[in-house]
């Protein structure tokens, strides 16, 4: 009999993994075992960055990251992005990962990731001219540093809203750019070419994506007064709300917690507004699907405090990516050591076998 296909995977279990765990009932998620309420705004992401990747705060991202133009300026950070971390490996000679034991790959991961947040910070300063490396030293975070390296000068408050928010995207298990990641890393490839993988899943708005989003619904409500008539007349035009749903969680996304705290701590001004939209859209949707949990997911209040570190919505798939290199990281050495190539089936359901000559 031939077996039917899972088209979106869900529950396919692939992977064993030692990293993330996301606790779908119970509302948390653990980085190597530790909650992230411990982490999102006490230990800095550079930090995080080692406990993902290495399981210790001190073996986490140099700072400074590299001075690292981007190859391309198209206007979008993300593209100039994937765009350039390719060509580290050549600029740098790196290896491939059949090549390299897991320690060099760790290594080359770390100085990508460093990279990474530079090329970002730089593709978004556009035609400006660089930051003396000097200047951006004066920051004692990796966010600060972002902060200095984009705009030359540095706002605290921001950095702490920035760095929250790359804690809790830091690692979430096995999303849509952590499998591609995962995908690239079976074959060998080298480890820029895995980031650069993984990057390029974030250019939709069902994973990455979904801040850009949420402002512009929550000026939406504003304009309309009335959060309750937005989100029904946004479920009776079939649309999604931006920020609510989740694949693993039955609950509400621990991450979402962790940034609401945040923007409540920074003294956000949508925050009122956003408890309303939050409390409509999650009435709304346990009345639509009465069966399905869907509550507020990370890029909701996400949204809210990167507006807070004046990140423009338009940005935010390249902030998440500077965060994600954790995970995507830490998932690339796990897959190297299985050691396995990733090569699902598929079921042809096409035409049966026909002559050239009867295609019209
Ligand atoms: N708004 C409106 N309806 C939603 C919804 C949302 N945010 N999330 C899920 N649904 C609906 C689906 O359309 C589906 O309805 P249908 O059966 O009538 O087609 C139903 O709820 C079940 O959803 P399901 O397909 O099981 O969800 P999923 O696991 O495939 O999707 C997301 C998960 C995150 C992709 C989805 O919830 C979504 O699109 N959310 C909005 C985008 C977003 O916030 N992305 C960031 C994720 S961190």
């Amino acid at each position: 009999m031939a077996t039917t296909a899972n088209l979106g995977l869900e529950g396919v279990v692939a992977f064993e993994t030692e990293i993330a765990e996301p606790d779908r009932e119970g509302s948390a998620l653990r980085y190597r075992g530790i909650d992230i309420e411990e982490l999102g705004g006490k230990v800095p992401f550079e930090q995080v960055w080692g406990l993902v990747v290495n399981e210790s705060l001190s073996r986490g991202l140099q700072l400074p990251g590299p001075e690292c133009e981007p190859v391309s300026r198209t206007g979008d950070a993300r593209i100039d992005l994937q765009a350039t971390l390719p060509t580290l490996a050549s600029r740098w000679s790196l290896r491939q990962l059949v090549d390299i034991d897991a320690d060099q790959a760790r290594d080359d991961l770390a100085r990508l990731s460093s990279a990474t947040i530079s090329i970002v910070a730089q593709a978004l300063r556009g035609e400006k001219p660089p930051v003396p490396q000097v200047e951006v030293e004066r920051g004692r975070t990796a966010a600060e540093q972002f902060l200095i390296r984009w705009h030359g000068e540095l706002d605290e408050r921001q950095a702490k809203a920035l760095d929250v928010y790359w804690v809790s995207a830091a690692e979430h298990g096995m999303n849509a750019s952590t499998f591609t990641a995962r995908i690239a890393a079976s074959t060998g490839a080298d480890c820029a070419a895995c980031l650069a993988s993984a990057v390029g899943s974030l250019s939709g708005p069902l994973h990455g994506g979904a801040p850009a989003r949420v402002l512009p619904m929550l000026d939406a409500v504003a304009e309309l007064g009335d959060a309750d008539r937005y989100v029904s007349d946004m479920l009776a035009r079939g649309e999604r709300i931006m920020g609510f749903g989740h694949r693993v969680y039955r609950a509400e996304d621990p991450r979402s917690r962790v940034l609401k705290r945040t923007a409540i701590d920074l003294g956000s001004p949508r925050v009122e507004a956003a408890e309303a939209l939050e409390r409509a859209a999650i009435a709304a949707l346990k009345d639509k699907y009465p069966d399905r949990p869907l509550e507020t997911n990370v890029e909701f209040w996400g949204a809210i405090v990167l507006e807070l570190a004046e990140i423009p919505a338009a940005v935010t798939p390249a902030l998440f990516a500077c965060a994600r290199t954790a995970g995507w990281s830490a998932h690339i050495v796990e897959q190297k050591s299985t050691g396995r190539l990733i090569r699902p089936s598929a079921r042809y359901v096409g035409p049966a076998e026909r002559r050239l000559a009867d295609l019209r």
